[in-house]
């Protein structure tokens, strides 16, 4: 039953005219029309029998909820059983019309269905030709270029400087003609870093969004430089390299893909929770989300990728695993964080499906994340293990939003 509007029990209580239960109501006592949960129907009739007054009977009854019609002063009564049976803070919906009250019995139409996706491997070529294009080199260019800066923290200068620095980079992939590409900043409004998005619109369902993400901040725990090479230029690195061939080879993807370099994961999953909550409150229909965080530390002699199995899809998850044995043909595992680890977590808690390719276990991760040692450096000066990333997420995108690539 769609809850249009509850009325809270202590404002009911008091606009209810003088309670039939204990007196005369002073004004005439209307009569309304009331909505409720199934559930509810038959504590009502012993409530109200115990009170001697008339059994009510349904006008409608459905599987979840039915409609009656009661006297406005039989409500405060009414109130008082939910709240104490059911705590619920109303449970009941009053209508002045019985239009109005049919109404609230329809399930709720308005949000259009999301996340409703049909996991399919048969874009061998689109992917084929995407990952051929990758090269190491510039996965590295990138990590090299954010982990540049002393810190890209969400209140300082580097970050808001290595948001404009990857805005740049992004635009200077897209040729002039493709109008379907925009490159632009989500800037929010309680700290200074911008989170950077690029989307392409889709071909033939650009109503369903596939997102590619990781996070563009960094942190020092203790307060001193914070190159965040593995955490998170790495995965950011990874997918700027999906954007770059699907540029240089005229990727045209059917559903919309937005790629997104998040602002403030290290303090709480902040830039990520509010993108997630404006797709969520823009009934945007997110059809599935990837998040690359800590792409290139191989900690594992053997997996090269493990799968998050927490706060995460296990659908797209499967999607996944078979994406990995199907195109980039690496030893992967499972593993789990314990927690909502990093900005898949908001999407998740949002309703949407989301999945985390990791560099390892958990347990062989990167060691130096959050110091000043979180340099490529400590992953041989190479973007090898990272580039097994950029594959995942090129593979990911050519089968969820389909497409053509030359
Ligand atoms: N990349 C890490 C998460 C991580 C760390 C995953 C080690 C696997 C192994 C991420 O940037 C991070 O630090 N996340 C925070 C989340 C918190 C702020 C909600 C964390 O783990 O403390
Ligand atoms: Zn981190």
């Amino acid at each position: 039953m769609r809850l249009k509007s509850l009325i809270p029990v202590a404002m009911m209580l008091s606009t209810t005219p003088a309670l039939a239960e204990k007196g005369k109501p002073e004004a005439p006592d209307r009569e309304v029309w009331v909505t409720m949960g199934a559930d509810a129907v038959a504590p009502m009739r012993e409530s109200f029998k115990s009170a001697g007054w008339e059994e009510p009977t349904a006008v409608v009854a459905k599987e979840q909820a039915a409609m009656f019609r009661l006297r406005e002063s039989q409500l405060s009564r009414l109130a008082t059983l939910m709240h104490e049976k059911f705590n619920r803070c109303a449970g009941f919906i009053t209508s002045e019309t019985r239009e109005e009250a049919l109404a609230t019995l329809e399930p709720a139409l308005a949000v259009a269905p999301q996340n409703l996706v049909t996991y399919t491997l048969n874009n061998a070529t689109t992917v084929n030709t995407l990952m051929g294009a990758m090269t190491e080199a510039n996965v590295r260019g990138t990590i090299t270029m954010l982990s540049g800066y002393s810190t890209r923290y969400y209140t300082s200068q580097g970050g808001v400087d290595a948001a404009n620095s990857l805005l740049a980079k992004w635009k200077g992939y897209v040729p002039a003609a493709r109008t379907d590409v925009k490159v632009e900043l989500f800037r929010h409004t309680a700290w200074a870093q911008p989170s950077v998005i690029l989307t392409i619109t889709g071909t033939t369902l650009a109503s369903e969004v596939v997102v590619v993400g990781g996070h563009l901040d960094s942190i020092n725990s203790s307060g001193g430089n914070a190159p965040g090479a593995d955490d998170d230029a790495s995965g950011v690195a990874s997918f700027t390299e999906v954007i770059r061939v699907a540029m240089a080879r005229n990727y045209r993807p059917q559903r919309t893909v937005k790629f997104m370099a998040y602002a403030a994961e290290e303090v709480g999953l902040r830039g990520s929770k509010e993108i997630a909550a404006y797709h969520k409150n823009n009934a945007i229909n997110v059809v599935g989300v990837l998040q690359l965080d800590m792409t290139n530390y191989k900690g594992s002699t053997t997996a090269d990728v493990a799968l998050i199995t927490d706060n995460t899809n296990a659908a797209q998850n499967t999607f996944l695993r078979n994406l990995i044995t199907t195109y980039v043909k690496i030893p992967q595992t499972n593993s789990t964080c314990g927690y909502g680890c990093s900005d898949h977590a908001s999407w998740n808690a949002q309703g949407f499906a989301a999945s985390i390719p990791f560099e390892a276990t958990l347990s062989t991760s990167n060691p130096y994340i959050h110091t000043a040692n979180d340099t490529l450096a400590r992953s041989a000066n190479n973007a090898n293990h990272a580039l097994k990333f950029s594959k995942i997420a090129a593979a990911y995108v050519a089968e969820l939003a389909k497409g053509t690539a030359q």
